[in-house]
């Protein structure tokens, strides 16, 4: 027998992607469905995905075992957020009321604002400010079934506040059940005192944080956002090689509100992603599946900021490009943290089937941080990190746009709270 510490019975449905790397065309939307399911962990690691029928025969639980009763529900891999801005301070409202009355999200950072307001707001707070609010929205994502997720930072950009921000994110994910995958956004935007020498900031970026950054450990991933105002490609390319030589893995936020080449360089910098790519065009998506790097979508962030297209959920699977789906939780164009929500604008706005977007924000998600052989699928072997949704199935998620109809979030085999049912 199979001996566990915890059990979902009752499962009408269990859908989850397998293996430990990313899908990508036909292969994105090829879930393993389970009718009439159960699944059992033994700390915190599963031992058990089936049926229930099957499960009776072989799984006995261990003294103080919890069992959890799906009451038909449908079970599903926690969520994986691969792209995430979370650890700010201040919201920015009235830049929005603004944006709906003719601004742009370019205008308004032309002036200073956008990235630049949050800066201000993220300096000005402390570092213990910034651990609460980040503990904060690990726990209100965690209600809405992530159980991993990205953190960037990118909204110190001086060496100590960058420094600040990395070592909040890293205190408020000790002990927390969501797992924080840390990566160095120092390449965000160029402050307002460096606008008259941006080489300087480069400078400082790459000889001075980039090494502490590694040193300290305090990031896995670098991150740059290239855009007419924020850096070139050429800034981007020397900020993410040095991250290379420092160890780190790199990622990009690429042609989101122009063509700016930059799909082409995160492929040429064997990015673990390319993130956006509204703008991209399809010579930098297919360079971008030759590379084997993913491609994320911000499907809430492409609709927020209302730019004239969609999200090109259609075009990366056509590509053969890995496609991942996020939150981009921020305070400019995402001011939302749910996962579900995201995967609903995937399919109707991206066009993505629901199956695709499961694997997207789960399985795709988990490889694009490195974590494809621990958690993002529901197999023996792979971290207890599940959402059993009061749903009798799978395409309820979407369809049932951004309700979230959680009734148990499990993380770590440990379950960590109900949602609404
Ligand atoms: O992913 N594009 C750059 N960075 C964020 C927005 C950050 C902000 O506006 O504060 C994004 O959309
Ligand atoms: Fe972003």
């Amino acid at each position: 027998m199979i001996e566990a510490d915890l059990a979902v019975t009752g499962i009408a449905e269990l859908a989850t992607p397998t293996g430990t790397t990313p899908r990508s065309g036909s292969d994105l939307g090829r879930l393993h469905i389970v009718p009439d399911a159960a699944i059992a962990a033994r700390s915190g690691v599963i031992v058990f995905v089936g049926t229930e029928r099957d499960y009776r025969q072989t799984v006995t639980l261990i003294p103080g075992a919890q069992c959890i009763d799906a009451q038909r529900g449908t079970v599903l891999p926690g969520f994986v957020d691969a792209h995430t801005h979370l650890a700010f301070a201040g919201w920015r409202e009235r830049e929005f009321d603004e944006r709906l009355r003719g601004a742009t999200y370019s205008e308004i950072a032309a002036r200073g604002g956008g990235i630049l307001t949050t800066v201000t707001a993220t300096r000005a707070a402390s570092e213990e400010q910034l651990v609460e609010l980040t503990r904060a929205r690990l726990d209100a994502m965690l209600r809405l079934g992530t159980t991993t997720v990205e953190v960037k930072s990118g909204y110190g950009l001086t060496v100590e506040d960058e420094l600040k921000q990395l070592r909040a994110v890293e205190t408020a994910a000790k002990g927390h059940p969501v797992e924080v995958v840390p990566t160095f956004l120092g390449a965000h935007t160029i402050p307002a005192e460096h606008r008259a020498d941006r080489r300087r900031w480069i400078d400082i970026l790459t000889r001075d944080l980039l090494p502490t950054v590694a040193g300290q450990r305090l990031a896995e991933y670098a991150d740059a956002f290239v855009d007419a105002h924020a850096l070139t490609p050429d800034e981007a390319r020397r900020v993410l090689g040095a991250a290379r030589e420092h160890g780190l893995g790199v990622r990009l936020h690429a042609d989101q509100l122009h063509d700016d080449g930059a799909t082409a360089l995160a492929a040429e910098l064997g990015a673990a992603s390319a993130d956006h790519l509204e703008f991209a065009s399809d010579a930098g998506l297919e360079a971008l599946a030759r590379a084997g790097s993913c491609g994320v979508l911000l499907p809430v962030a492409t609709f927020f900021t209302r730019v004239a297209t969609a999200p090109p959920g259609r075009r990366l699977v056509q590509a053969g490009v890995p496609v991942v789906v996020a939150t981009d939780f921020n305070p400019g164009t995402c001011p939302m943290e749910s996962m579900p929500l995201a995967v609903a604008f995937a399919c109707v706005g991206g066009g993505l089937s629901v199956d695709e977007a499961i694997t997207a924000a789960t399985l795709n998600a988990a490889c694009a941080l490195g974590r494809g052989s621990r958690t993002g699928s529901l197999e023996v072997g792979k971290r207890a990190d599940l959402v059993v949704l009061a749903v009798p199935n799978r395409y309820h998620l979407a369809y049932r746009m951004g309700l979230a109809p959680l009734a148990h979030v499990v993380a770590r085999g440990q379950s960590v709270g109900a949602g609404s049912r």
